[in-house]
This record gives C-alpha cells, sequence and structure tokens, in this order.
C-alpha cells in the first residue's frame, strides 16, 4: 500500500452501528420497490454473477438493437468487449424508441434556469418528440460542418438542455463527444482539445452562476488562440446564445447554433454503431499531472447505466401518464451534478432516458438568488428521486434547516449520494430533514472509469448503515484484497478490487495504452492469473476499503495522489504544477486536508524563489493563478510558504508528513526517522497561511 493508507478510518468507520431496513414502498410515496428484498436482491446478484451472458442477454434485449450481438462478452484481461457484433444507438434508445413506442408526448427533459424575474424562473419542458427533432437538427448541423463518425467533438457549454441535446446529437451521428466542465480554465480546454484531435467545438455564450454570467466563448477563444498554430488547431466553434452577454466574433471560425439548426431536417437518421464503438471522451484526473481521457464505448455501457438507474432509483415510468404532466405519482427524477462529470453523463442522460422518466436539469448555484433554491425546485416539479454529493449536503446542513423546512418535500421517494464518502452525521441530516424519515438513501460508490454505479443499496432491499455504500450492484464482483490480491478478512481494510469485467467498463485511456495498464490493471499480483501482457486480472480502482462483518463495503478514501475535493477528482501534480508555473514559485507540494463543507481541502506548501517576499497578496495570487490554469475547484485553501520541503534523504517529499502538518495535528506521531531536516517540519508548524 502506498503512504496514504486508508487504516487510519478503520477505526472510527467500525463504530457505527445504526442499520435501517428500508421503508414501505407506501411510507416512501411509491408504489412498489423493483427489487422488493435481500433475497430478491441475492437470487439476482448470485444469476449475474454465475451466468453473466444470460443475465445481461436478458437485460440487452430490454432495448433496441439493429442487429443482435452473437456473443455477450470477449474478455482478455485488460480489454473487454461486451455485445460483440451487436449494432446499436444510444441516442435512440433515449429518444426514438420513446417515439416509436407512443411515448412521443410525454416529458423528457425538465430545465430550470437560473435567473428569476419577477419570482418566476424560466422553466422548459421537452417531449421525447421535441428531443428528437431538436437532436436531429443539431445531428444535421454537425454533419453539415464536416463531422463524421469517430471524429471527437468537444462540448463546454453551461447546464442547458442544448448540452443534453448536443451530447444525443453526437452520439447519434457516432461521433464521440469530450465534455469540458464549465468551470474549467481555457488551458483544460487546450490540452483536451489537443489530446482528442478534436476540430469543433460546442459552447455557449456565457452561462449563468449564482446571477454572474461565466464567460464560456471567451474561454474558448483563448483556447483557440492558443491552438491556432499548431496542427490542432480548432475548425469551427458553435456558439448557442444563452446569456447575450458581449461575444467576439471570427467569421472564419464562429457559427451561431440558431443559424446551423435553422437550415436542417426534423429527422436525421440514427448511425448503426457497433457495441464497441467509441461513445465518449470524458477526461479525469489521475496521479500525474495530465488529466487522462477515459474512453467508454456504446453497447456495454447503454445497458447498464440503463439497469442501475432504473434499480437504484427504483424508477417506474408508468407513472408519468398523463403525458406532459407529472400526475400524482409521476416521477421526476433530478441529478444535481453538472453534465461535465460522469455523473451527468450516465445520470441525468445516458440511463435516465431509456427508462422514459423524467429527467430535471437546472442550470444554476444551489444558493441563488437565497440557499433554499433547490427546496424550492424539488417543490415545483415534484421531484421523486433526488441525486446530489456529500459536499452539497454539507452546506445545505450549515446554511441551516429553515431553509428544506420553507418547501413541501413529501413528493421525495429516494435519496441518492455520490462523489465521496459520506460522514453518518450528514446521512441522517439526509434521512431526516430532506426524506423526513421516509425515504431511503442509496450511497452509491463508483467512478468515471466504472461508468455507473458498482456498490450500492437498492433502496427496497438493502438495510443500510449510514457511511457505507454497501453490496455490490447486479454482475460486480467486488473483493477487499491486499497486493497479492488476496481476499481479506471481514471487518479489515485493505484495497478494493473489482475481479470480473463489466458492460460499463472503461475501454483504455485515449491514446495511452501502458498509462491504462499501469493504472488499473498491475496493482494485485494473483497468483498463477496472470494474463499474457497484463500484470494483474483485478481492476484497481484507486480506493482504500474496509468490508465489515455484513460483507457491507465502506470506502476510506484514495489511496493515490489524488484528492478528492467537493467530490470532484483532482491530482496533486496537476495542482503543483500550477503552481510551480508561477514565475515566483520553485517548488511546491500539494496534499489533502481534512474540510467541513468539501470534505477534502487543498493545502499547498509552496518554497519561492529568492527574492521573493511571502506575502498575503501573493498568496492571493497564487490562488487565482492555480483557478486561472485549471479553474476555481482547483484552488488552495490554504498557502504555506516554507524555505524548503521536508524530504527523504534520498530527496523524495514527505508528503504524509505534509499532510499531518496540514491537518493541524500538533503531535506528528510519524516516523521522520528519514527526514533530511527536521527544522523544516518546526517552521512549517508555525506557518498557517
Ligand atoms: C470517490 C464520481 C465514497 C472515490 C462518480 C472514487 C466515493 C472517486 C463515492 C471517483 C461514494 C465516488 N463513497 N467515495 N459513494 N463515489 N467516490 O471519477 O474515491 O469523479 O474513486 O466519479 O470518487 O470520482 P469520479
Amino acid at each position: 500500500m502506498t503512504d496514504q493508507s486508508p487504516s487510519a478510518g478503520i477505526e472510527s468507520v467500525l463504530k457505527e452501528n445504526r442499520v435501517f431496513p428500508p421503508q414501505d414502498p407506501a411510507t416512501a410515496g411509491t408504489p412498489e420497490w423493483l427489487i422488493s428484498s435481500m433475497d430478491a436482491y441475492r437470487e439476482q446478484h448470485q444469476y449475474s454473477i454465475q451466468d453473466p451472458d444470460g443475465y445481461w442477454s436478458e437485460v440487452a434485449s430490454e432495448l433496441h438493437w439493429f442487429t443482435p450481438w452473437n456473443k455477450v462478452l470477449e474478455w482478455n484481461a485488460p480489454d473487454a468487449k461486451w455485445f460483440v457484433g451487436g449494432t446499436t444507438n444510444i441516442c435512440y434508445n433515449c429518444v426514438d424508441r420513446q417515439v416509436d413506442s407512443g411515448h412521443g408526448d410525454d416529458t423528457a427533459i425538465i430545465w430550470e434556469g437560473e435567473p428569476v424575474v419577477a419570482g418566476e424562473p424560466e422553466i422548459r419542458h421537452l417531449s421525447y418528440l421535441d428531443l428528437q427533432r431538436e437532436v436531429s437538427r443539431f445531428a444535421g448541423a454537425l454533419r453539415s460542418l464536416g463531422v463524421r463518425k469517430g471524429d471527437v467533438v468537444t462540448i463546454y457549454m453551461g447546464m442547458v438542455p442544448e448540452l443534453a441535446i448536443a451530447c444525443l446529437a453526437c452520439a447519434r451521428i457516432g461521433a464521440p463527444h469530450s465534455v469540458i466542465f464549465g468551470g474549467f480554465s481555457s488551458k483544460a480546454i487546450v490540452d483536451r482539445v489537443c489530446d482528442a484531435k478534436s476540430k469543433v467545438i460546442v459552447t455557449c455564450d456565457g452561462a449563468w452562476r449564482r446571477g454572474k454570467v461565466v464567460p464560456l466563448k471567451d474561454n474558448v477563444d483563448e483556447a483557440c488562440a492558443e491552438l491556432a498554430t499548431t496542427p490542432d488547431a480548432v475548425e469551427t466553434v458553435v456558439t448557442l446564445k444563452r446569456c447575450a452577454n458581449d461575444i467576439a466574433w471570427s467569421s472564419d471560425r464562429d457559427r451561431w447554433w440558431h443559424d446551423l439548426v435553422a437550415e436542417q431536417p426534423d429527422e436525421v437518421p440514427c448511425e448503426h454503431m457497433d457495441a464497441e464503438d467509441m461513445l465518449f471522451l470524458l477526461y479525469t484526473s489521475g496521479s500525474t499531472g495530465k488529466p487522462k481521457g477515459i474512453v467508454h464505448t456504446t453497447g456495454g455501457y447503454m445497458v447498464y447505466t440503463y439497469l442501475t438507474s432504473k434499480y437504484v432509483f427504483n424508477l417506474i415510468p408508468d407513472l408519468n401518464k398523463p403525458a406532459r404532466s407529472q400526475g400524482p405519482n409521476g416521477q421526476v427524477f433530478w441529478c444535481t451534478a453538472d453534465v461535465g462529470w460522469v455523473t451527468g453523463h450516465s445520470y441525468i442522460i445516458y440511463g435516465l432516458l431509456p427508462n422514459r422518466v423524467p429527467t430535471l436539469m437546472y442550470e444554476g448555484a444551489p444558493n441563488f438568488p437565497q440557499e433554499d433554491r433547490f427546496w424550492d425546485i424539488v417543490e415545483r416539479h415534484k421531484v421523486t428521486q433526488f441525486y446530489t454529493a456529500p459536499t452539497a449536503i454539507r452546506a445545505f446542513m450549515k446554511w441551516g434547516d429553515e431553509h428544506p423546512k420553507a418547501h413541501d418535500l413529501s413528493s421525495l421517494q429516494v435519496l441518492g449520494s455520490v462523489g465521496e464518502p459520506i460522514n453518518p452525521e450528514a446521512w441522517m441530516w439526509y434521512r431526516d430533514t430532506i426524506g423526513g424519515g421516509r425515504c431511503p438513501i442509496v450511497d452509491t460508490w463508483w467512478q468515471t472509469e466504472t461508468g455507473g454505479h458498482m456498490l450500492t443499496p437498492l433502496p427496497g432491499a438493502t438495510p443500510a448503515k449510514p457511511g457505507s455504500c454497501t453490496l455490490p450492484f447486479f454482475g460486480i464482483d467486488a473483493a477487499i484484497v491486499d497486493e497479492l490480491g488476496v481476499e481479506q478478512p471481514l471487518g479489515t481494510g485493505g484495497l478494493l478490487a473489482i475481479r470480473k469485467p463489466w458492460p460499463s467498463m472503461l475501454r483504455g485511456i485515449h491514446g495511452d495504452r501502458e498509462r491504462y495498464i499501469d493504472t488499473y490493471w498491475s496493482k494485485f499480483e494473483v497468483d498463477g492469473q496472470t494474463p499474457a501482457g497484463c500484470p494483474s486480472p483485478y481492476y484497481f480502482p484507486g480506493d482504500g476499503a474496509l468490508h465489515d462483518n455484513d460483507g457491507y463495503f465502506w470506502i476510506l478514501g484514495r489511496v493515490d495522489d489524488v484528492i478528492n475535493v467537493s467530490g470532484h477528482r483532482l491530482g496533486t501534480m496537476e495542482v503543483e504544477s500550477a503552481l510551480v508555473s508561477h514565475p515566483t514559485v520553485v517548488e511546491a507540494a500539494v496534499v489533502g486536508m481534512p474540510h467541513d463543507i468539501k470534505g477534502t481541502g487543498i493545502a499547498a506548501f509552496v518554497t519561492l524563489g529568492s527574492n521573493q517576499e511571502p506575502t498575503d497578496e501573493l498568496r492571493q495570487a497564487l490562488r487565482s493563478h492555480v483557478a486561472d490554469e485549471i479553474g476555481a475547484i482547483a484552488k488552495p485553501d490554504q498557502i504555506r510558504f516554507t524555505a524548503a520541503l521536508p524530504k527523504t534523504r534520498s530527496g523524495k517529499i514527505m508528503r504524509r508528513l505534509l499532510r499531518s502538518i496540514a491537518a493541524g495535528e500538533t503531535e506528528l506521531n510519524q516516523d521522520t526517522t528519514t527526514l533530511e531536516d527536521y527544522t523544516v517540519v518546526a517552521t512549517l508548524q508555525k506557518d498557517e497561511g
């Protein structure tokens, strides 16, 4: 195990012994639980593990295929092919299939904008028919720009319906998309556009965030300027008008969304995609400074996100009649993530739409115009499933109970959590204050790489324990093992491993086979089972975890140099290279530190060049510099200037020691015998920036 051993968390986790059995469906306000007992869960799980071919064939048959597969799985570790020989289109399954089966007028997307004018926000309802028309037109628009099957389209937009439309349009014509979170900087665009060799960017003039306009198009222009003289120059930028803010315009490169779609037909057919054709690239942080483009393909991702959405959130489509209105029992699903993260890909768009339950998109901040905005939305749209992150829950707790209490939240049926371990206190608050003690909580553990939920309760079956993501989903063989892949006894911690392939697993890191194998398929030396060309037969997610005496999983956190800030992954190296790129900085080390709201905050230890004064102004300048280089989420919470960093005699930065210092632990009960210069530690403890 690396020096970030999660063993410290084991004690506290084992002290949590509350168990909450599932509620009656009537208590939660739902007509039924699709999986309604632990026996039903166990039976289906066992079937899925013993006969994956049979199991996944049945699930896949619930969706539309142009041609059926001839083999469910071909597994040559670390390469999986699912539904071999099958052709399908995920956009067809999200949209056209609903229209063809007579549900064209049902609501597909409910959207609420951030600005509130005269007490009313802007609201849009898009039916499956509307979506079919809008997606077709934009698909036609992309084709008119020369985008062909296999060309990567970059999407950098705010949370508007057109973001989902752009993704679906790409899927419709077989052009993989690479969505970049709108909070990232122009530099993030440059890196990702180059890596993906993407020639077209889709953006908005601006995005509303907390009453202000985020200048998305300006950021794209900056990126384009930087790329202009390189072989990766961007050819076309399509801009959706949203905020009507001033933007620069290049007649060679720029096109308005509305001009392009005006010339397109209402129906553009779906490409027949091979099950293993790439659906999207999504960049995520790793242990090095360079984000990796996670590759997801079509068939397996479609089947798995469809199934996890259905069972984890208990989605029941035919409650949605009559069309275009939410009847008293009609479900409305709301995932509060941005489409720029995998949670938005899988649980706003691709897993949700095939289940024919309306998916709600909200454009803006949770505290605009007031701290009750989310509860206002839940009440207005009668949201039934609400899926958010622990960091948001902790912020709501801080803002005060009066905000949720001022609203009728009785429509809620299921509450979800994702992105980081949820502390039991936040879990209990979520259950009592938001769910009124009536709604099950599904704490879903998964990753960009896994595509969909891996460890999760099923709301009508799994007795919940606050802070545990409980048990594996169907088809998932998860275990706690040591570095030799040996399963650890119940009640102990170790490394989380996934021992069998699953349909929505990543298929690689774009353009970097070696990094794919090194990162995910090299950790466990499983005796006698190592496949040729792949050191480990088990997938290594990078998390430390524990299973308790009931076999429940408790995630303890990352065991690599990745930190989870507000539920978003950041590589400490990325932040370090951003700091070092500032002219005053010679060396920087970044570690995570406990943070009330964010879960993990960012602490930076910085050594300045000679003649540089360690002032507060410089501290602020460095924080802004990191925000410019990466994005606001990467701003260090704490910057400590130091004449030197604590290093071992062989020159390695002692990160574990820095973590203790950042956490404010005065008694350093760490082994410092290899430390080069102990006075460094004493000075570091004194400077609290
Ligand atoms: C962490 C987000 C504990 C974990 C979907 C994982 C969690 C990383 C949970 C992936 C959870 C996610 N409990 N930890 N329920 N969900 N994580 O790729 O460390 O942005 O490896 O995917 O978040 O983050 P990513």
